[in-house]
């Protein structure tokens, strides 16, 4: 039912600079694979089949990474470096089925994902931030097998402190892992949480959304807040959020980064022994 996402990839990523100077915060990579790529491959794994990039300016590095690099393929193909080239020709998604569209502006993630109408018809559609990597059973999946209409979004419980870096919800029934929504505000203060279940990169969210964005005000910190358009249909459509089974690590803030690295690493055979010996001997010195 769902065919399509949505990945903004055209904010600044200033909180990793230098390193996001010239490279697109999207492709820093967990281990050896870029965040972006695990955007999109959870995508694929719930069935979308076609990918829609919202992208800015300094980007140019993700349309090559969905690309072929027709010198590296011969490269490898010449040195007999086999394993290498599957890497690279595995993630080609089937042509015509990737597309780009320029944010001029980071006017906020509900003005990105609006920057994507045209590619839309009247269905729902996924939209996902790479910034929000989760390992274990992929969200997106768990969503659309979950999903009945409306919209939906990814939810997990944060440390109430921290209630003003997301969207938060007012929860109504539980039903297994689905959980009806409310209410939803914008990276509250915390004495004005309604909760502390709070939205993670994952929405599904249906036609009329992208209508709202258009008309829409400008809400927390000057941008225009997809956030606020799911909240303007509560009550019109309904709203639920899935619990997912996954563990979400916060790459969009560098010690989140560092523990999905090491999360990540530590699961690779290659990579795993000599680092938790380091990590013991670390850890036995401080
Ligand atoms: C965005 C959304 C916020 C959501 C968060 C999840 O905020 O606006 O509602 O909770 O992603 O990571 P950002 O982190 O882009 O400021």
């Amino acid at each position: 039912m769902i065919k399509k996402a949505i990945f903004p990839v055209g904010g600044l990523g200033t909180r990793f600079l230098p390193a996001t100077k010239a490279l697109p915060k999207e492709m820093l990579p967990v281990v050896d694979k870029p965040l972006i790529q695990y955007a999109v491959e959870e995508a694929a794994a719930a069935g979308i089949e076609e990918f829609i990039f919202v992208t800015g300016r300094n980007k140019t590095a993700i349309e090559d990474h969905f690309d072929h690099s027709v010198e590296l393929e011969a490269a490898l193909i010449d040195k007999g470096k086999e394993a290498a080239l599957q890497t690279v020709q595995m993630m080609m998604q089937s042509p015509g089925s990737v597309a780009y569209v320029r944010q001029q502006a980071p006017a906020g993630l509900g003005h990105a994902v609006w920057c994507a109408r045209h590619l839309i018809g009247d269905e729902p559609v996924a939209v996902l931030l790479a910034d929000d990597l989760v390992k274990g059973a992929p969200a997106l999946k768990e969503m659309v097998e979950a999903y009945d209409s409306g919209n939906m979004v990814a939810v997990m419980e944060v440390p109430r402190e921290e209630t003003s870096s997301y969207g938060i919800v007012t929860p109504g029934a539980s039903h297994g892992q689905v959980v009806e929504i409310e209410g939803l505000v914008e990276k509250p203060a915390i004495e004005d949480a309604p909760s502390n279940l709070a939205v993670i990169g994952r929405y599904i969210i249906e036609p009329a959304v992208f209508d709202i964005l258009g008309q829409q005000r400008a809400g927390v910190g000057g941008e225009i807040q997809l956030t606020d358009a799911l909240a303007a249909q509560i009550g019109k459509q309904p709203f639920t959020g899935l619990r997912f089974s996954g563990t979400r690590f916060d790459c969009g803030s560098k010690t989140g980064f560092q523990k999905a690295n090491l999360a990540f690493a530590l699961e690779r055979d290659d990579m795993a022994p000599e680092l938790r010996r380091w990590l013991r001997d670390e850890l036995a010195q401080s």
